[in-house]
């Protein structure tokens, strides 16, 4: 879907010791596994049952979502388009761009969602109101379209 994509992080297994296991690493590099600056990072942790969460979009900010632990669903949608992903792997991420509207939910008990982000918090960059994010999702998505003609 535009301005979404899978990222698929390194996954380092160390086999030093095969009798003792020793567990995943995985890196994520501002600019090399993800495709701006790190300025903020921030997870969400011990979200109860049927909870959802998001219900906004950002005008610039970029994002991508990694479940560390357990299982979440996010549903990610444009005025044209929607498409539904599981995350339930620390080496996969999910990239968010601008102007996409994303809702989180099904968070499984012990779920920890870290988000990388590539601004600082602001709270001027959110759409949180859906009539208008549809407005202005259809003028960006429109300029971006006769931009690439
Ligand atoms: P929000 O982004 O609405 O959370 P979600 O999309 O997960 O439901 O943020 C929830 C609250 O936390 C809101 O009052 C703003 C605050 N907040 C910060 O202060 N700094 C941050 O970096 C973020 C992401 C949120």
């Amino acid at each position: 879907m535009i301005n979404t994509r899978i990222i698929e992080f390194s996954d380092i297994v160390d086999a030093k010791n095969v009798e003792r296991p020793m567990g995943h690493l995985t890196p994520i590099e501002g600019f090399k596994d993800v495709p701006f600056d790190i300025k903020r990072i921030y997870y969400l942790t011990r979200v109860p049952e049927n909870t959802i969460r998001g219900f906004h979009s950002h005008k610039e900010l970029q994002q991508v979502l990694v479940c560390l632990n357990g299982s979440v669903q996010i549903s990610v949608s444009t005025p044209y388009e929607k498409e539904f992903i599981t995350l339930d792997d620390p080496a996969k991420g999910l990239y968010i761009g601008p102007m996409i509207w994303r809702e989180m939910y099904n968070f499984s008990p012990g779920s920890v969602l870290m988000v990388i982000a590539s601004e600082y918090y602001d709270e001027g960059d959110y759409i949180r109101d859906y009539r208008t994010y549809c407005e202005e999702a259809q003028d960006f998505f429109n300029k971006q379209k006769q931009e690439e003609e």
